[in-house]
C-alpha cells in the first residue's frame, strides 16, 4: 500500500444525511464463508461450481489467485465454477496474497492438495496483531512442517496425518485452515475449542458435498474423518451474516423500516437482542427480518465474544449507532484490540466516545453532523457509512476500497432504501488517503 503525498483525484462516498431507510432489501452471499470455499475446491479432483458468490474484492482477488497457481477459473453471476485439475503451482504470489487475509486458507488448502505451500503472510485490515500461531500448531499436528521465513509461510508435509488439535483460543481462520488440510489427510482428526461461526457449518458442508467426512461443525469439537480424494460438486453459500446486521443497524439508525430477505434470522440473534434493548422493534421469519425504529434509542453495553455471542464484526457499526442513544454505552472488544480506531473519525463528527483499553465509553449526543472522515478498515468503512446516514448535512467517507473488499453494492442498497448516497471522484491532499494496487 502506498501513502499519497500531494493531491489526487479519489472516490468517495457521499452521504446527506437524515433521510429514512424504507422498503424491502436482499442481502448477499457470504463474504467469510466465499473466502474459505473457494480455495475449499483446490481439495477437489473435479470442477466445483459455487454459486450466490458476492460481487466484492475478496472474491475477485481469490479467483486471480487461483487461477495463477494453475486452475481454471469463471465467474459469471456470482457462479464461480473452478477447475482446479491444473493446478501445479503452490506459490502464492505476495502482490496478491497481501491484499486479504483470507489468502493463508491456501496454506491449508494447497497443503491438502499439493503436500505443500508457500503463501506470503495474509494482509487485510489492521485491528492490532493478528498472530497465526494457532494456524501453524494445528498443521504441525498433522504432521506439516510449518515455518515462517521472511513474510513467508512455507508449509510441507509427506502426506498428512490427521491429529489431536487444541487451540489455545477459539480461531476461526485456525479451524478453517485445520478443516482443510485435514479433509484429505490420512486418519483421523478432532478439533477441540473449534470456531462455531456459520461460516464454519458452511464450509463443513460444502467439503461434505465434495465426498469428506467432517462432523460436530457448529459445536466446539469438530470430527474429520480424511478421505483420499474429494469430488466435484454445486453448492450455494450463505447468506452474508455481517451484511444483514450492517443493513439492520442502518435501518435503526436512519429510525426507518426496512425489511431484509434471504437472510437467516437465527444467524443474527445477538444483534437482535441488543436492537431490541436499545428500544428497536425486530419481527423475523424463516428468511427475512423486519427492522423499524421511531427514534428513541437507550444506551445500551456490549460486549463481542465467538459465536454465538455478539460479532466482533458488528461492533463497529453498533458502537456508531449507541453514539446517538441516550445516556452512557459501555462496548467492549473482547476479540480485536485495536477495532475502535472509527470512532476516532466519529468525534470528528461530534460523537463523544473514549477508549480505555478493550472498552469504549460511549456517552449518547443529541446528534451527529457531517464531516470528511477516512475509512480505516473494512467494518470501519460500514460503520462511517452508519454515521453519515444519522448526520445532519454531508458526510464525506475516504478510502472506499476498504468497503468494496467485502460488501457487495452497499451503496446501491442504501440508496434504493432512500439513502441519499453516491460515490463521487474528488481531490483530496490529506496523508491519510490510501491508494491500493489496481
Ligand atoms: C475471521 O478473522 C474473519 N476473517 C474476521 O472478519 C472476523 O472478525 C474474525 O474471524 C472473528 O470472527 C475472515 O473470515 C477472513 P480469528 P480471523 O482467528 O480468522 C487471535 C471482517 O471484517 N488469534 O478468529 O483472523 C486473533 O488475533 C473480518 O470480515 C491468535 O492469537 O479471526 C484474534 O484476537 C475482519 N492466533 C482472535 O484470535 C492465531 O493463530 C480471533 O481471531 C489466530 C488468531
Amino acid at each position: 500500500m502506498v501513502m499519497a503525498s500531494g493531491p489526487i483525484l479519489v472516490p468517495k462516498l457521499q452521504i446527506v444525511g437524515g433521510n429514512r431507510l424504507e422498503g424491502v432489501t436482499s442481502v448477499s452471499g457470504g463474504k467469510n464463508t466465499a473466502v474459505a470455499i473457494i480455495p475449499a475446491a483446490l481439495l477437489s479432483d473435479e470442477p466445483c461450481v459455487i454459486e450466490n458468490l458476492p460481487d466484492i474484492e475478496d472474491v475477485h482477488v481469490l479467483m486471480r489467485i487461483l487461477t495463477f497457481l494453475g486452475a481454471q477459473v469463471e465467474l459469471e453471476d456470482g457462479t464461480m465454477r473452478i477447475d482446479p485439475r491444473g493446478v501445479e503451482g503452490h506459490r502464492v504470489p505476495a502482490r496478491l496474497a497481501q491484499r486479504m487475509r483470507a489468502s493463508y486458507y491456501l496454506v491449508g488448502a494447497l497443503l491438502g492438495r499439493l503436500g505443500r505451500a508457500e503463501v506470503p503472510f495474509p494482509g487485510g485490515c489492521m485491528l492490532g496483531p493478528r498472530p497465526i500461531d494457532q494456524h501453524v500448531k494445528g498443521l504441525r499436528a498433522l504432521s506439516a512442517d510449518v515455518e515462517c521465513h521472511g513474510d513467508n509461510v512455507h508449509a510441507e508435509a509427506d502426506g498428512l496425518r490427521g491429529g489431536d488439535v487444541f487451540f489455545d483460543l477459539v480461531t476461526v481462520g485456525g479451524t478453517i485452515n485445520v478443516m482443510l488440510a485435514a479433509a484429505r489427510a490420512t486418519g483421523n482428526t478432532t478439533i477441540y475449542n473449534a470456531a462455531k461461526e456459520p461460516h464454519i457449518v458452511d464450509l463443513a458442508n460444502f467439503l461434505n458435498s465434495m465426498g469428506a467426512r467432517i462432523k460436530g461443525a457448529g459445536t466446539d469439537i469438530i470430527r474429520i474423518r480424511g478421505v483420499q480424494r474429494l469430488r466435484g460438486c454445486s453448492y450455494t453459500v450463505i447468506p452474508d451474516q455481517i451484511e444483514t446486521g450492517t443493513l439492520m443497524i442502518a435501518a435503526v439508525a436512519s429510525h426507518g423500516d426496512v425489511t431484509i430477505r434471504g437472510c437467516i434470522p437465527t444467524h443474527m440473534d445477538a444483534l437482535t437482542a441488543k436492537l431490541l434493548e436499545l428500544g428497536a422493534h425486530v419481527d423475523e421469519s424463516d428468511d427475512y427480518i423486519r427492522v423499524r425504529s421511531n427514534g428513541a434509542h437507550r444506551a445500551i453495553n456490549l460486549k463481542t465474544q465467538v459465536y454465538p455471542g455478539f460479532p466482533t464484526d458488528l461492533q463497529q457499526p453498533a458502537s456508531t449507532l449507541l453514539c446517538t442513544a441516550r445516556g452512557t454505552s459501555m462496548v467492549t472488544e473482547n476479540i480485536f484490540e485495536q477495532r475502535f480506531r472509527h470512532l476516532e473519525e466519529i468525534r470528528r463528527m461530534g460523537g463523544n466516545a473514549r477508549v480505555v483499553d478493550r472498552v469504549a465509553i460511549i456517552e449518547g449526543v443529541t446528534g451527529l453532523f457531517g464531516s470528511s472522515v477516512y475509512i480505516t478498515d473494512l467494518r470501519a468503512g460500514a460503520a462511517l457509512v452508519v454515521a453519515g446516514l444519522m448526520a445532519e448535512g454531508v458526510t464525506e467517507i475516504a478510502n472506499v476500497h476498504y468497503i468494496d473488499r467485502g460488501y457487495e453494492r452497499l451503496e446501491q442498497k442504501l440508496r434504493d432504501l432512500g439513502a441519499a448516497i453516491e460515490r463521487v471522484e474528488v481531490e483530496d491532499y490529506s496523508p491519510m488517503i490510501e491508494m491500493v494496487w489496481k
